[in-house]
């Protein structure tokens, strides 16, 4: 159990990080520097993520970014044990971004090398930041991903259900296109709909009835489009007033399709593991607090601890590559050196 310090690197999407994380037990983890640098105004009228755009600026910033991370966290890199990189799922130019720096950077200083799924990443940030112990149940929820999986340990995820269609971030981003408001949608949506009524449109809440964990977001963006159609139609524009209250109505809807859900998923993870009633969220979506409300009193009406990570911690980051890296080497099953970048890579 002895100290390790462990840096990570992460460009799989529209973030270019590394940080240093150094966990010395029973201390709780530190996070000596994150450095997160979004490529939000790059992409800004492309409606999205552009790969080649992305790809580009990683290669361009990724070593600053690391040796940011490395003097804000005052060692250099004699001081680390190891080096932790997301490997995928993600777009995969900016995957290979991370992945060749990452291997450079271990070929010269000779420390071993650890490709980290993005996605465990998430799923493992409730104990960097929080001390807690496996199982727990997890709801994942970004833009590119939406599951709820039973945490078993460092490298053992089960998936109990998640989206058969879009993500819940890639809704509010593709709502937030259709609306004129800025992206990415999460924050602007979650903005628009704070002077909204979330009772004015009766929106779709799809596979709500059917058993199981599976969800679907796609008919409900579709719902919000025809909404706007009507609006702007009726209108001859789209007033303040009605964008708010679509947003406030859109985002209702997944909250109900996530707390209704996230209570099933809850009573099956509760009758196996009475003892360890935890409920966690993680990813980018997560950071909305109307979400994040609705899911808390999903947990307390079920007896549960409720643990939601900070939002800079919700969002893509290098600390939680950083933490997921440092929990393979202590679970001894640290993935082999040879990895590849992969563009889907489920957990
Ligand atoms: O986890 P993340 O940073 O990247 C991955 O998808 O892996 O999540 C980004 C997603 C975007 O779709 C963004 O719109 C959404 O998270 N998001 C939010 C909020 N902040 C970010 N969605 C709803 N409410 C928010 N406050
Ligand atoms: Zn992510």
């Amino acid at each position: 159990r002895a100290a390790l310090t462990v840096l990570g690197i992460e460009s799989s999407c529209d973030d270019t990080a590394a940080a240093v994380i150094r966990h010395a037990p029973p201390a709780p983890a530190q996070i000596l520097s994150s450095v997160v640098w979004g490529q939000t105004e790059l992409h800004a009228g492309f409606g999205g993520v552009v790969p080649e755009i992305a790809a580009r600026a990683h290669a361009e910033k990724l070593d600053h970014a690391v040796e940011a991370a490395l003097t804000q966290a005052g060692v250099t890199f004699t001081d680390l044990d190891a080096i932790a990189v997301t490997a995928g799922p993600g777009l995969i130019g900016g995957v290979l971004s991370g992945v060749m720096l990452a291997r450079g950077i271990s070929a010269a200083t000779g420390l071993p090398l650890l490709g980290v799924n993005h996605l465990a990443g998430h799923a493992l940030t409730p104990r960097l930041t929080d001390t807690i112990a496996f199982p727990y149940l997890m709801l994942l929820v970004s833009g590119g991903h939406c599951q709820f999986l039973l945490v078993s340990g460092a490298d053992d995820f089960t998936r109990l259900g998640g989206t058969i269609d879009d993500a819940p971030g890639e809704a509010f981003d593709k709502v937030a296109k259709l609306l004129a408001l800025p992206q990415p949608g999460g924050p602007s949506v979650e903005a628009a709909a704070r002077s909204g009524d979330p009772k004015r449109f009766t929106l779709p809440r799809p596979l709500m009835d059917r058993p199981g964990c599976d969800m679907s977001f796609s008919g409900l963006k579709t719902a919000v489009l025809r909404t706007r159609d009507a609006l702007v139609a009726a209108h001859g524009g789209l007033r303040e007033s009605d964008r708010a209250d679509l947003c406030a109505s859109f985002q209702a809807a997944v909250a109900d399709v996530l707390s209704g859900k996230a209570r099933r998923a809850l009573a099956l993870y509760m009758a196996e593991h009475p003892a360890q009633p935890v409920f966690a969220v993680a990813g980018g979506v997560a950071a909305n607090a109307t979400l994040r409300g609705a899911l808390d009193h999903v947990a307390q009406q079920a007896g549960a601890r409720f643990l939601a990570p900070p939002l800079a911690l919700c969002t893509d980051n290098a600390a939680m590559i950083a933490w997921a890296g440092l929990e393979q080497i202590r679970a001894g099953t640290p993935a082999p050196q040879d990895f590849v970048a992969r563009p889907r890579w489920p957990l």
